[in-house]
């Protein structure tokens, strides 16, 4: 697959997913979507809670959905969110996604539109801490 089509079907997994945000206290839906090392694509949303804590982002769900499929690397991320500045992960779900993706994964951040904007992980956690630090 061209990497302009798979870009293209991340974005259109993120979206679709997004559609199914529990956002009902900031009524801010998100979609992410990450491509795994057998060229799956895995979906899920932002799932807020009345106790506001216990919430999670679009990325955790997304990164649930592909280890509970086996899934292991992640070699692409999307995340669709709807604001005046493509919306990038938050800390915590940078490093969530650091945990299965190298510095080099490319972090495609649109709208309902399209492609807005396009970083690495590495850019957007730049020294950051990760397995391979840890003692095997
Ligand atoms: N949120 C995500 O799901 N992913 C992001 O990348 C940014 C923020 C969610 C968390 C919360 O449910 C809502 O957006 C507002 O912060």
């Amino acid at each position: 697959m061209s990497k302009n089509v798979e870009r293209d079907a991340l974005i259109a997994a993120a979206q679709a997913v997004r559609v199914h945000a529990h956002a009902p206290y900031s009524r801010f839906a998100v979609g992410a979507a990450v491509l795994d090392e057998q060229g799956r694509i895995h979906a899920g949303c932002n799932v807020e809670n009345a106790a506001y804590p216990q919430g999670w982002c679009a990325e955790a769900s997304a990164l649930a959905v592909m280890v509970a499929a086996g899934g292991r690397r992640v070699l692409a991320v999307a995340v669709c969110g709807v604001a005046d500045q493509p919306v990038t992960p938050c800390g915590g779900c940078r490093q969530k996604l650091r945990e299965f993706a190298a510095d080099d994964c490319p972090v495609v951040l649109a709208d309902m539109t399209g492609h807005r904007a396009s970083f690495t992980l590495g850019a957007l956690l730049p020294h950051s801490f990760g397995p391979e630090h840890l003692p095997t």
